[in-house]
């Protein structure tokens, strides 16, 4: 006799065995957080060298040592964060899974769930499924993280991407804009941080897929 299906799988495994996140995924936001780590880290280590603001990073925060070693390292890392960052975004785009898992999305949608979550009503009992804070935290994070590759590739070769940097509104807004965009960014990791805390499951299908 065959075995009856799992009345919430798609699969026809019993629950807790369910593909949450693929592989391809679980690859390239491990290897994302990894660039992100190097980026921010040494980034912090190159501001100290010019400061834009009125402040310093303490320097055991910050990656590479001296201006040099940091350079390498934001460079090196550069190409970790832009190859991982497209290779997710063609994965997620061609399998269909960003519209699926991200959309639709609506301002009210958003504020229900965050007053939910705020009052510790939101329900994550099926974790196949972002709620709309999540949908928009991580295309948040997508956007943010593309904004800061933009804004880098003016910081980094201002002459050869002219166009960008006047689309930016020119070299020295390109470095706001870069800045600002890390530091929404840590923001976005600190929360983000906090909240897989709160659910430690989350992490496990983040690690294990299932
Ligand atoms: C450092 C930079 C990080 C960024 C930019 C980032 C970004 C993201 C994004 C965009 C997603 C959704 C991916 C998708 O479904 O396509 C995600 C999911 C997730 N991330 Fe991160 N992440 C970072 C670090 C971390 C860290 C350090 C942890 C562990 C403590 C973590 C744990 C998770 C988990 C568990 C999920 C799945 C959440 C769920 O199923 O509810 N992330 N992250």
């Amino acid at each position: 006799m065959a075995t009856p299906l799992h009345p919430h799988s798609q699969t026809g495994l019993a629950a807790g065995t369910r593909t949450i996140h693929p592989v391809w995924l679980r690859f390239t936001h491990w290897l994302n957080a990894l660039a992100v780590s190097i980026m921010i880290t040494s980034g912090w280590r190159i501001y100290n060298a010019s400061p834009l603001y009125d402040f310093r990073f303490a320097a055991g925060m910050t990656l590479g040592g001296w201006l040099g070693g940091a350079l390498q390292w934001h460079f090196a890392g550069m190409w970790l964060l832009t190859a991982n960052g497209l290779f997710y975004l063609a994965m997620n785009l061609g399998s269909g899974r960003l519209i699926r898992r991200f959309f639709p999305l609506s301002l009210r949608a958003f504020a229900i769930d965050l007053t939910a979550a705020l009052r510790g009503r939101l329900s994550h009992a099926d974790l196949r499924h972002y709620n709309a804070v999540q949908r928009l935290a991580y295309l948040f994070a997508m956007f943010d993280i593309a904004v800061l590759v933009l804004s880098g590739l003016v910081l980094w070769k201002s002459v050869q991407f002219a166009t960008l940097r006047t689309l930016l509104g020119g070299y020295d807004a390109a470095r706001h804009i870069h800045f600002i965009a890390m530091a929404l960014l840590s923001a976005f990791i600190v929360v983000h941080v906090l909240m897989v805390a709160l659910v430690p499951r989350t992490l496990a299908a983040m690690i294990r897929g299932r």
